[in-house]
């Protein structure tokens, strides 16, 4: 007898199985479960995936766009202003109820694992307070992951170490940074070392904010990974943004990429907001502001799309769905072949799983029982339509069900319903 039997759903791998969960796991998966279940959803025709993970975000700042004015040149730097004159003014219980509207709309689209910077500058730390609150709220269906993350610099900010220490002992999970954001090279490369080894007595991950510059000098992710490498922090660190890799040299790239891959960093570019903050220095040609995706992945780097912002002072759109994130990476990184295309959607799933450390991730016997079923036919249908959630599980509880998107024609000599799905034509 189980508790929830998921029929008949195509996987992202091309399988087609029955899924039985029992609890908050997943029990079996086999072409044919032939059992009891209090509960059968007929996935027949559907895709069921794993759920969507998103490796970076900033959960203290969502769902603000507006206040207390909007971003009227769309740079970085007056994002980070902006940023800073709201996160004095708002309340934990504002924080906390944005972060909990959010936490909604991700859950609706099958958005199970986030992981969150949280700005640890002022010393007052509401945001720090708030967004513990909320990963205490949600931890029932998203596992929600905060990274202390010294905004305004860890040297450059008054008591922008203390105040991240202080975060960190308050029970954040990961160790940020923002390399590029301190006074000086020298400094930055400084604050690498040390937050690295900060990481490394805490036993603690990293991520961070690495070269979000157009700055082809802007190297620290050089440092990053010879720290990564001196501390034996391999596989616990990545490297958000990364930006810079665009304009730098080909040949520096040539040396850069081989040492990333050994230290085993991960790379998470963000591709919605990068597309809007980068190259807003230049003319024309203008650059795209993305990093080297497909040559880190040729290199064997894991590398996993991020969202980043969701209407707050960097980002004036967003809609927590994993899937608009992949589909505009896909666009900017060239990534438009069929194979490149199921690339995207894996690493909206399972390589953003990977880089979060999530164990009990995935559709297999024993995982936690956490799917998504989609009205499209395969990942790269899902894609292309940014498919409806027709149901969410988290856990093994059905969290959100959603219609499917056919639209009523009254067109004389014309289908009634259209369904727009992908021809399945040979590829
Ligand atoms: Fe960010």
């Amino acid at each position: 007898m189980f508790d929830l039997i998921i029929e008949g759903g195509r996987l992202p791998d091309g399988r087609i199985l029955d899924i039985g969960i029992k609890g908050d796991r997943i029990s079996a998966l086999a072409p044919r479960i032939e059992a009891q279940a209090f509960e059968v959803i007929d996935a027949r025709g559907d895709l069921v995936s794993p759920p969507f993970v998103d490796p970076h975000f900033h959960m203290d700042a969502t769902l603000s766009y507006g206040q207390p004015r909007v971003n009227a040149s769309g740079t970085l730097l007056e994002g980070i202003d902006l940023w800073g004159e709201l996160r004095d003014l708002a309340t934990v219980e504002e924080m906390v109820e944005r972060a909990l509207t959010y936490c909604d709309w991700a859950a609706s689209l099958g958005l199970l694992a986030i992981r969150s910077h949280v700005d640890t500058t002022p010393d007052h730390l509401r945001g720090v307070e708030a967004m513990i609150a909320v990963r205490e709220a949600v931890k029932g269906y998203i596992d929600l992951q905060l990274v202390a993350f010294p905004q305004d610099g860890l040297y450059r900010a008054p008591n922008g170490r203390e105040n991240m220490i202080r975060a960190l002992d308050m029970g954040l999970d990961v160790v940020g940074g923002i390399p590029h954001f301190e006074r000086t090279m020298a400094e930055g490369a400084a604050s690498v070392r040390d937050l690295c080894e900060i990481a490394a007595d805490r036993g603690l991950p990293v991520d961070m904010h690495c070269d979000e510059t157009d700055d082809p000098m802007s190297r620290h992710i050089e440092t990053l990974a010879a720290e990564t490498l001196r501390l034996g922090l391999q596989g616990r660190v990545a490297g958000s943004h990364l930006t810079s890799m665009h304009s730098m040299d080909n040949y520096y790239v040539s040396k850069l990429l081989p040492l990333m891959a050994e230290a085993e960093i991960s790379a998470i570019p963000n591709p919605l907001i990068n597309i809007v903050l980068q190259g807003r220095h230049d003319t024309y040609p203008k650059r795209r502001g993305l990093t080297r995706v497909k040559e880190m992945q040729a290199m064997g780097i894991r590398v996993g799309w991020g969202q980043d912002c969701t209407l707050d002072p960097w980002y004036s759109l967003g809609t927590a769905d994993m899937l608009d994130v992949a589909f505009m990476g896909l666009h900017v990184a060239q990534m438009t072949h069929p194979e490149e295309m199921a690339c995207c959607f894996t690493m909206v799933t399972e390589t953003n799983a990977e880089i979060m450390g999530l164990s009990d991730y995935g559709l297999r016997e024993g995982a936690l029982a956490s799917l998504v079923v989609l009205d499209a036919a395969d990942p790269v249908d899902a894609l292309r339509q940014r498919a409806a959630r027709r149901l969410v599980v988290s856990k093994g509880r059905i969290i959100a069900r959603s219609a499917r998107r056919d639209a009523q024609l009254t067109l004389a000599g014309r289908p009634t319903t259209v369904v727009r799905r992908a021809p399945q034509n040979p590829k």
